[in-house]
């Protein structure tokens, strides 16, 4: 219920833009009927923003669509055509013009209006808008009826069409339903690794009826772009130029002669910073721009978390006539800052500084090189319209409290809400965005491109305005897997398929991008290798620099996935680049998380429904009898266990299936940690690597997947092992597993640089120090985002014959410094622990872990050994972020851990259910 309200609050938000002088019709306020022509039983109420799962849902004529093979029972809702059919509409007869406003329609439709045809639609991602004032003339029932096709079978009926582009077998990644490629909706409601396969319809973005009088318009879309003067998107600003502000109105309607547009800037106390009328102001084609200058230093620059403020302010337009009346006003909220994506090459001055030659590949915020530390984010839902504010707000929060500063928003799932971006502005995280295209390559037709240029133009336009807007990718995995595909299956036809995809993301869409924006840098794809090289005399001047490498240089980011289980922390098998913007390995959801859909008798890791959900590797079709994918996914889990944790093997079933959940995502955690650090020592090595996003930040149902936040919001191991390495400052270990020599680092991503001081400590298992001395260094400095060597050393020679499996490493580092942007000196620390042998054969013990309650925190002591991976569990039916998890404590040791509650329906008897396990307890005890 709460997803209608939410929904009622935003579209009167966007209302508040518009002029009195309009009659909207929001559509989302009048009653709707869902029918089929399929299933002539099925009439249910409908809603506006929805889609036709979740109004069936509502109805009670299905149950939960993620309730265990649900997803495979509801097969028959894609499969048929959809039609939503409003009461009929409150409208002026008189009104000069009338226009349907259809902010997102998924994605086949067919639409009348009083009885006619309005027309037909095809892309889940444009807005539409349709003249229907001629239909009104002569209507007595003004209503509208949207009549939804099958997307799986109008996808499979235009990758019949004679003439149709086709790929060589095996390019087109293939999950559940097939040829997503041929149509302009989320891919990945065509199942994809991680996810199920529903292929939804409906009006999922809200949609208005507009009457304009006379010499009146309606805004449908404003673009705002904020960059410094002469900035380019490809080329670093120069932070010492005024800011440019342009602003640029689409609108229904006409405007008078004459008009002018007046602006004011102000902050959140309502003081004007600046105000007057737009300069160059033109009008055509339904779009109004103009533009302004602000001085430099007259506004506060807006900077992601941890590196500043989040100075937003407001913009007001007022669009008025020759005698300066409002003919309509629109508010947006801005920021000013640069974000610039650096493809340039490596300069002579980086390369004395011992940079490797090649291509930089990092972002940089208002001039200043930053380390980004985040994850990507796929669609948080299956549906979109169940995605409320709230739940966005709840799992931003935990991206901050993770200590992660920037979002790659994966691009096979739909556009960011602007309530997203809104979020993201207010708590400073980058929005890495990308246009919706990944694992296919696509049809380059006239109208298949038409149809992309309208999509980009519109989405490029509505979320310019937002600080938190990072960067575009034209798709992902193009350039690293799909071309590649393609030459490794059909050498001889490369040349082909290469200019096609020119066509598409550098000939189609840069003209677009670079026609709307000069803030936002852009690369055809999600990992590359860059630019090799910018020609300005052309409308698109980008030459990519594809596999024209150089030896001994590096280019570009990296994407790495590796389930060869026998390599966990095998450091050579990380890639070296400049950015690592895709890694992991996927785990099993919590016991509370499965339990939410899955039946008790089901939940053992062999069961036909948990076997199911397991979409890894992808099921290659719509067939759901086919467990051989599936088996090969849960063997990845279980071997890498059974290789490298001792197995859980607990007489009580649910007991065991809950243990076995978590040692799968102690496995992932390590495997995250390992990457982590490599590629955050790379910040202090010739690749001078600036960032880590690991695959992926949220779950979208309860089911195995490389997720590090579960459905409803539970955090796994990983995500808080992430906020432990994404730390500002961390010490780590680094052995190379060939010939065992080992490196200690100390690694800061502060923007000054620290002093440090290194503590190092062997133990034994059962918590005694064991004699073990290191030269290392204890007093250290570290430069700004950099790393010092602090210990290099061959582990065989430390241990002098003593057995690895009972004997372990703890680092502490504790250092001065202060954040970047802030003038007050801080203490940051880090602890971390090193098992040279692997814990599957190490010397475990019985830690003896106490628990105990305080008044908002819990105090773990570990009493009789070391305890690996302390992990507070709570029962289902709550949420909770807790300060810290999934750690180690030396013997004697005692940790305090505070919480922060998201959400609770148990009231407040989560409490009493704390338990506190640890490896050993997770794998060699009885009980939970
Ligand atoms: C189903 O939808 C498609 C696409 O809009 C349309 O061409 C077809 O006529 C519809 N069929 C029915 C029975 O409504
Ligand atoms: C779509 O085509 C595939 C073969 O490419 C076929 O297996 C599937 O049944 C078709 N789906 C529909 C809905 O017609
Ligand atoms: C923008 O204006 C709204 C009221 O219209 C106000 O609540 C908000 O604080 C303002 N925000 C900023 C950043 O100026
Ligand atoms: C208006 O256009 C002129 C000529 O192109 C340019 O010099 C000036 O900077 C523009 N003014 C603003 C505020 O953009
Ligand atoms: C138009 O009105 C605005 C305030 O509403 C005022 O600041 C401005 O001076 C007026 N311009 C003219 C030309 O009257
Ligand atoms: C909608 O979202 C809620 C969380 O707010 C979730 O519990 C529910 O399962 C979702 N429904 C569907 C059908 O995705």
């Amino acid at each position: 219920m709460l997803r209608r309200s939410t929904q009622a609050v935003l579209a009167a938000a966007s209302l508040a833009s518009v002029a009195v002088s309009h009659q909207v019709l929001d559509l989302g306020t009048v009653d709707w009927t869902l029918a089929s022509p399929n299933f002539s039983h099925i009439s249910v109420p409908g809603k506006v923003p929805s889609q036709v799962h979740l109004d069936l849902q509502d109805a009670q004529v299905i149950g939960d669509p993620l309730h265990a093979l649900n997803e495979f029972n509801l097969r028959w809702i894609a499969y048929s055509n959809w039609t939503y059919t409003s009461s009929p509409l409150a409208l002026q007869k008189n009104a000069s013009s009338t226009w349907l406003v259809l902010n997102g329609l998924d994605t086949f439709t067919s639409i009348e209006f009083c009885g006619q045809h309005v027309a037909a639609t095809n892309n889940q991602f444009r807005q539409y808008y349709f003249d229907v004032s001629a239909f009104l003339g002569f209507c007595d029932r003004p209503v509208l009826s949207i009549n939804f096709g099958s997307a799986p079978i109008i996808a499979n009926a235009t990758r019949a069409i004679p003439g149709q582009e086709t790929w060589p077998f095996g390019v087109q990644q293939l999950y559940e339903f097939p040829n997503r490629e041929y149509i302009r909706k989320e891919q990945s409601d065509f199942g994809w690794d991680w996810g199920p396969a529903f292929a939804p319809a409906g009006i999922w973005q809200p949609a208005y009826v507009v009457q304009l009088p006379p010499q009146n318009v309606y805004v449908r879309n404003t673009l705002v772009d904020i960059y410094r003067e002469g900035q380019y998107n490809f080329y670093a600003p120069d932070q010492t130029k005024d800011w440019v502000l342009n602003a640029s109105v689409d609108y229904l309607g006409s405007l008078p002669l004459g008009v002018n547009v007046q602006y004011t800037i102000s902050d959140a106390s309502g003081e004007n910073l600046q105000a007057g009328s737009l300069s160059n102001v033109t009008s055509e084609d339904g779009r109004l721009t103009g533009s302004t200058s602000v001085r430099d230093g007259a506004v506060e620059p807006w900077w992601p978390v941890g590196m500043g403020q989040q100075q937003l302010y407001n913009l007001t337009l007022n669009i008025v006539d020759s005698s300066n009346t409002t003919v309509v006003t629109v508010k947006k909220r801005i920021g000013f800052r640069t974000i610039f994506n650096n493809q340039t090459p490596i300069s002579q001055e980086q390369i004395d500084l011992g940079v490797a030659p090649g291509g930089n590949w990092h972002f940089e915020i208002n001039g200043h090189e930053f380390y980004a530390k985040g994850s990507n984010f796929i669609p948080p839902d299956v549906f979109w319209p169940n995605v409320t504010e709230q739940r966005l707000r709840q799992l931003f929060d935990s991206v901050i409290d993770g200590n992660q500063n920037m979002l790659r928003v994966w691009s096979s799932g739909a556009y960011s809400p602007d309530f997203m971006y809104d979020l993201a502005d207010e708590m400073g995280i980058l929005l890495w965005s990308e246009f919706e295209f990944g694992c296919a390559l696509y049809p380059v037709n006239e109208k298949f491109l038409e149809n992309v240029a309208h999509e980009v133009e519109y989405q490029v336009r509505r979320v310019n305005h937002h600080p938190s807007l990072a960067y575009w990718a034209g798709g992902n995995e193009l350039e690293n897997l799909e071309l590649q595909t393609v030459y490794k299956k059909a050498p001889d036809e490369y040349p082909r398929y290469l200019a096609e995809y020119e066509t598409l993301f550098l000939d189609t869409i840069v003209p677009i991008l670079l026609g709307n924006t000069k803030s936002i840098s852009y690369s055809p794809s999600s990992t590359t290798n860059g630019w090799q090289s910018l020609d300005f005399s052309k409308s698109q001047p980008i030459t990519q620099r594809y596999e024209n490498l150089t030896a001994g240089a590096i280019y570009g980011n990296t994407d790495s996935y590796n389930y060869n289980i026998t390599q966990l922390g095998n450091l050579s098998r990380y890639p070296v680049g400049r950015f690592a913007n895709e890694f992991g390995y996927h785990s099993m959801p919590s016991l509370q998380s499965w339990q939410q859909a899955v039946a008790s008798e089901d939940l053992s890791f062999n069961s036909s429904v948990v076997m199911l959900r397991d979409h890894h590797p992808p099921a290659g079709g719509v067939n759901t009898s086919n467990f051989y994918n599936a088996s090969i996914g849960q063997g990845q889990m279980t071997m890498a266990v059974q290789k490298w944790y001792p197995v859980p093997d607990k007489t009580d079933s649910l007991a065991n299936f809950s243990a076995w959940c978590h040692s799968t995502q102690l496995f992932q955690a390590e495997f995250y940690k390992f990457q982590i650090e490599f590629y955050r020592r790379g910040s202090a090595l010739p690749e001078r690597q600036l960032g880590s996003l690991y695959w992926q930040l949220e779950d979208q149902w309860q089911a195995p997947t490389w997720a590090g936040i579960e459905y409803d919001g539970r955090w796994k191991v990983i995500h808080y092992v992430a906020k432990d390495v994404f730390k500002p400052v961390i010490i780590s270990a680094y052995r190379n597993v060939t010939n065992n020599d080992l490196e200690i680092w100390a690694i800061s991503d502060l923007w000054s640089s620290i002093s440090a001081t290194v503590n190092l400590t062997w133990y034994d298992w059962s918590g005694n120090k064991l004699n073990i001395s290191m030269d290392a260094t204890t007093n250290v400095s570290v430069g700004a985002i950099n790393g010092t060597k602090i210990l290099v050393s061959n582990l065989d020679t430390i241990l002098q014959g003593r057995d690895a499996v009972n004997a372990l490493l703890r680092m502490d580092v504790s250092a001065q410094g202060s954040r970047p942007n802030s003038n007050s000196t801080q203490t940051f620390t880090h602890t971390n622990w090193f098992h040279p042998a692997p814990l599957s054969s190490s010397n475990l013990t019985d830690p003896g872990l106490e628990l105990s309650k305080n008044n908002g925190s819990f105090t773990v002591k570990a009493t009789s050994g070391v305890a690996a991976f302390v992990w507070l569990d709570y029962p289902g039916g709550a949420v909770l972020n807790f300060e810290d998890n999934g750690f180690w404590l030396a013997k004697g040791e005692e940790k305090e851990v505070g919480y922060k509650v998201k959400s609770d329906t148990t009231g407040g008897r989560w409490k009493d259910a704390v338990t506190v396990r640890s490896l050993w307890n997770n794998a060699l005890s009885e009980g939970y």
